[in-house]
């Protein structure tokens, strides 16, 4: 019986060295049938027990099978400890969903699409259509049309880049009037974003390249009051009731009476002044000149059919980054074209 014991912690013992070496499922298999297995070492010390006195085999008996039962469990530990580790691998080789992600920053809508998208939302829900046009435009539609011919002084104030001698990058929006008008009857209420653009000397106000919206409405019995009442809702929704707005008597060849609209100036806080210096943003003023407005020139009206006893209309056209300047309180123009992402960010 002590040789079989001996015997038996012998083989139990090289059997947990063999499995603690065996790391993967086939070594560990192989060690179960070295050890467990038919030819295998246990029944090989389970033959000896034939050779003991009958009195002692029940107790050997007993004792090998404990010895068999303690084995299997240590392969099933082994098994649970090899397919934990296979999972940790896969895990390691995986990507892990606990680890904090890279913040990709989201871009958001450019100041000047959101005011177009806010103006033109404005005077969709007053029952405007929008339209857009081309950004050449033959000088028909730019000017003739518009009471500008071209020995017109008025035409200076446009420093426009011509295409040819007869065509031209627009101006100002104010072609898409023609467009509308010439295609369709009065009642019309149409509001028209777009680029422009004019050969000015880039400044704290001004680009080469810029945007617009412009408006107009035609029926019968429109007047000034119109007009202004629009206007006023259009900057109250842009900037707030507190906003300074003003209308000042001016000109143009398309409009009679004409105005021009301008608000507090968003840098020097309409004190005309930066420190002791005078803004370089409104030259001193106060204001700055959001764009133009009137009611529609009767040369205008014949020229597209409309009769002028009958239809009056009011028209306007705002730069759409002046408009950008003071509902965002900007200090230079220029930094709409820049694309910088952190002055984006601010204005998000
Ligand atoms: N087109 C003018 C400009 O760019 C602005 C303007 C003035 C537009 C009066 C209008 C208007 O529609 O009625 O300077």
């Amino acid at each position: 019986m002590t040789e079989l014991a001996s015997k038996l912690d012998d083989v139990t013992q090289r059997f947990a060295a063999a499995v603690d070496r065996a790391n993967d499922e086939q070594a560990l298999e192989s060690v179960r049938v070295a050890y467990l297995g038919r030819n295998g070492e246990v029944t090989a010390v389970r033959r000896a027990i034939g050779a003991l006195p009958p009195g002692e085999r029940p107790e050997a008996g007993r004792v090998i099978n404990d010895a068999v039962a303690a084995m299997e469990r240590r392969l099933q530990a082994a098994h649970g400890e090899l397919e934990s580790r296979a999972f940790d691998a896969e895990l390691a080789a995986s990507i892990d969903v606990t680890f904090p992600s890279i913040r990709r920053p989201a871009g958001s809508i450019h100041p000047v699409r959101r005011i177009i998208e806010e103006s033109c939302a404005y005077f969709v829900r007053h029952g405007f259509a929008v339209v857009v046009g081309p950004e050449a435009e033959p000088d028909y539609y730019t000017f003739d049309a518009l009471n500008i011919p071209s020995d017109h002084p008025a035409r200076e104030g446009f420093d426009s880049f011509w295409i040819s001698d007869t065509l031209l990058l627009r101006p100002h929006t104010s072609p898409m009037q023609i467009r509308t008008m010439q295609q369709h009857r009065p009642p019309i209420a149409i509001v028209a974003p777009g680029k422009c653009f004019r050969r000015d000397a880039v400044d704290a106000r001004h680009l080469f390249q810029f945007h617009q919206v412009e408006g107009l409405l035609v029926a019968e019995g429109i007047n000034f009051g119109h007009l202004k009442g629009m206007l006023t809702g259009l900057c109250r929704e842009l900037f707030g009731a507190q906003q300074n707005v003003r209308f000042r008597p001016s000109y143009f060849p398309f409009t009679e009476p004409s105005a021009e609209v301008d608000t507090t100036c968003p840098k020097c806080k309409g004190t005309g002044l930066l420190g002791s210096q005078s803004c370089n943003m409104c030259g001193g003023s106060a204001w700055i000149e959001l764009g133009g407005a009137g009611m529609v020139h009767p040369s205008v009206l014949t020229e597209v059919g409309y009769d002028p006893d009958r239809y009056s209309g009011w028209a306007f056209g705002f730069g759409v980054e002046r408009l950008g300047l003071t509902r965002y309180e900007v200090d230079d123009i220029r930094r709409f074209t820049k694309s910088d992402p952190n002055f984006l960010a601010q204005l998000s």
